[in-house]
């Protein structure tokens, strides 16, 4: 994993966008959210802030450090495999504690520059791949060949842009993953300009030279999204996995992959089309982003930016202008489908994305389903947990600039054990039940939260919570829409009970040790001064920052919030306080939950959430590189949330140019860290690559079979090599 020293590569100037990203990320995955307006403009209550277990699977699982394959492409071009993180300029953040907390131990490695094209882990520790876009897992499929793609080997390979991920056990309800496991990981998005090569085969060619993607191209995105399950294996417990090219396990779900629409809006007139006239069969997934594995088993993943491949109808333009359609597409699909064009008869086709969707990783045959009971918005992900009575509680954020956060129960409670009934039954649980949305309320004079991130005079961002019902005992609870409308435009729904508008609510998980539920606000540009959406609010305080005497609008960096449900997890009360106010801790307006901080890594852009199993939160970034967050290398976080280290943040891993770090899992008994490496290079091209990830193949060298010369969304394992 090293790289020859004569290799040379400079980096593209990255220009970034408004917001966290770069713009590739920007069209590609969030169809340019940030350049629009905010498409919430309702004008809710909580405009003025009103002043303001069962354990989950991923607890299950259980690292520290060398950099392996350290390859730094500089400005001068130097390449240098290094053995360590790379220093920091002047040693601008603060040093940070060693091994500090519960569970795994491990030195907070520095924070990364932008230009480090390396994943960096901690010392003693090493890295490798487990699967690379492009691996391949079913019958048929053959070793990756960058330049010879198809759509029917891509449906046979790994797909694109892994995100959310996880290891089953070999077993539903196995103690532990032993020596077989099943991966499942999500596929978001595909990135054309860095898969492709620059030929006819892939490309429209103008005379000029720019190019068009072809309907070939576009076939193979469509097969490189979805999800996958691929079988891994081992030589024992905390030792890396092998993925098996061939297993029953393996499956992928693509934009052809049947789907059942389940749950009160099924069938519905607002599901149906030319293709389904039911409203109850849907072919594919697309945008899955995070995700949450069931005390049952199964996947949940999130369908988020499904808004970028649909044409608006024009028959609701409140509701296209609300969940953000347009008159054309980055993709360019309409030109292959109608239902992309949502052309006559297809004019309900985007209706059916924007759903939570389980998968049973066990039944390789079975249909993977989709829950209108848990409402229909820009779903990052879903994470289950029960309540004392046996209810399975779904927290979900709605990840865009001042949208919410949202609880299902379900009606009917779970079946213990994991007989084929017991699981049957659990798979329905999703089906039915009651929806909510949450309204936070502050305790502190609005005066006093200024939107500096200066803490109020009580010395806490915090307050009191209520989970508003949206549909609640098979009843909508919204006036004037019916359960059905509330499901398939669960924002317009939202909007009229007085939800409060968060800062990009991404993944929301639970403790497994306490039961308390913490919610990633990744960052909200537009939430800025005098915002004519909403300014400062106790839950969202931050409408600046000043850095070295220049001021930069919007909460740039994030923040965590943690909720506190008043009793069961069923509770409509809770209380809530802010546990992270994220960013380069030396910069006015950050907290640590109280934590000295001259004595934390700095992190910004929180975006997906995991616990290990001694309580310790994890956090994954995506967006610190950019210039308005913190300028560094997007990374994995630890930080315990009780006792005397609580908002203690250490970071354990960087990942490479370009890439944000997804799906974290943590087995600390094991001492295995997981995490998907997304979307690295994103700002490169296929013949000008940005990164090298993860195969670093040399100029000069022939790139051995299966392996490419440049960069690939790649699951990683990060472990402590035995010797
Ligand atoms: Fe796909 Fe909200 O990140
Ligand atoms: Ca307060
Ligand atoms: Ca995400």
């Amino acid at each position: 994993m090293t790289i020859a020293p004569e290799h040379r590569q400079l980096l593209t100037v990255h220009t970034h966008a408004r917001g966290k990203r770069s713009p590739v990320t920007c069209r590609l995955k969030c169809n340019d959210a940030c350049l629009h307006p905010a498409p919430n403009e309702s004008a809710n209550e909580y405009f003025k802030d009103v002043v303001g277990a069962v354990l989950s699977r991923r607890a299950m699982l259980g690292t520290l450090a060398v950099a392996a394959g350290a390859v730094v492409i500089g400005a001068q071009g130097a390449t240098a495999p290094s053995a360590a993180a790379a220093p920091l300029a002047e040693g601008r953040f603060p040093g940070h504690g060693h091994g500090h907390g519960k569970g795994l131990a491990f030195g907070a490695i520095d924070p990364q520059p932008v230009d480090v094209d390396a994943l960096v882990v901690p010392e003693g520790y090493t890295w490798d791949p487990i699967i690379r876009w492009g691996d391949p897992i079913l019958p048929g499929g053959r070793t990756f060949d960058p330049d010879n793609q198809s759509p029917e080997q891509q449906a046979k390979q790994f797909g694109y842009n892994c995100d959310y991920l996880d290891i089953l056990p070999i077993r539903p309800g196995a103690p532990s993953r032993g020596t077989r496991g099943l991966l499942v990981s999500n596929l978001e998005y595909t990135n054309a300009e860095i898969m492709f090569p620059p030929t006819e085969k892939y490309w429209d060619i103008a005379p000029d030279g720019s190019r068009t993607k072809n309907a070939y191209t576009r076939a193979i995105e469509r097969a490189a999204h979805g999800m996958a399950v691929v079988e891994v294996r081992r030589r024992a417990a905390g030792t890396p996995w092998d993925h098996q090219r061939l297993s029953p396990y393996n499956r992928r779900i693509h934009l052809g992959t049947e789907f059942v629409l389940d749950g009160p809006a099924a069938g519905s007139d607002l599901l149906k089309t030319a293709a389904d006239p039911t409203g109850r069969r849907v072919l594919g997934t697309m945008n899955n982003c995070a995700g949450g594995t069931t005390p049952w088993g199964t996947v949940l993943s999130g369908e988020e930016n499904f808004n970028g491949y649909f044409v608006a109808a024009g028959a609701n333009p409140t509701a296209d202008a609300r969940y953000g359609l347009g008159s054309s597409t980055s993709y360019g699909w309409e030109q292959d489908e109608p239902r992309f064009a949502q052309s006559e008869g297809y004019e309900n086709e985007s209706h059916r994305f924007g759903w939570v969707v389980e998968v049973d990783p066990y039944d390789p045959e079975s249909t993977p389903v989709k829950h209108t009971a848990m409402g229909r918005f820009k779903h990052e992900g879903a994470n289950v947990t029960l309540s004392r009575a046996g209810h399975a509680v779904a927290y979900m954020g709605d990840d865009q600039a001042f949208d919410y956060v949202y609880k299902f129960v379900s009606k009917d409670r779970v079946a213990k054990g994991d007989s084929r009934w017991a699981r049957a039954h659990n798979k329905t649980l999703l089906s039915e039940g009651d929806l909510f949305v949450a309204r936070f309320t502050g305790d502190s004079p609005a005066a006093q939260i200024d939107g500096s991130g200066a803490l109020p005079a009580d010395g806490a961002f915090d307050g009191t919570g209520e989970w508003i019902p949206l549909v609640k005992g098979g009843r909508s609870r919204v006036p004037g829409m019916s359960v059905e409308e509330v499901l398939v435009w669960t924002r317009l729904a939202a909007d009229k009970v007085g939800a409060t508008k968060m800062d990009r609510p991404e993944d929301v998980e639970i403790s497994p040790v306490t039961g308390r539920i913490y919610v990633a606000c990744t960052n909200n540009s537009g939430r800025t001064p005098g915002n004519a959406t909403e300014g400062a609010t106790e839950a969202n305080p931050r409408t600046h920052k000043v850095v070295g005497g220049a001021t930069t609008n919007g909460n740039r960096d994030g923040h965590v919030v943690e909720i506190v449900p008043v009793g069961d997890q069923t509770s409509t009360r809770f209380t809530w306080n802010l546990l992270l106010v994220a960013g380069d801790p030396t910069v006015e307006g950050t907290y640590f939950a109280g934590y000295p901080r001259d004595r934390v890594s700095p992190i910004s852009c929180p975006d997906n959430l995991a616990f290990d199993a001694e309580g310790n939160l994890w956090i994954s970034t995506d967006g610190a590189p950019s210039s308005s967050a913190i300028a560094r290398c997007d990374g994995l976080f630890k930080v315990p949330v009780a006792g005397r280290e609580r908002g203690h943040v250490q970071q354990f891993l960087s990942v490479p140019a370009g890439a944000e770090t997804c799906g974290p899992l943590v087995d600390s008994r094991d001492g295995m860290v997981y995490v998907n490496v997304q979307h690295p290079g994103e700002d490169g091209t296929y013949d000008a690559p940005d990164s090298f990830f993860p195969d670093y193949v040399a100029p000069g060298v022939r790139p051995e079979a299966g392996d490419f010369r440049g960069p690939r969304p790649t699951v990683v394992q990060v472990y402590r090599p035995r010797r």
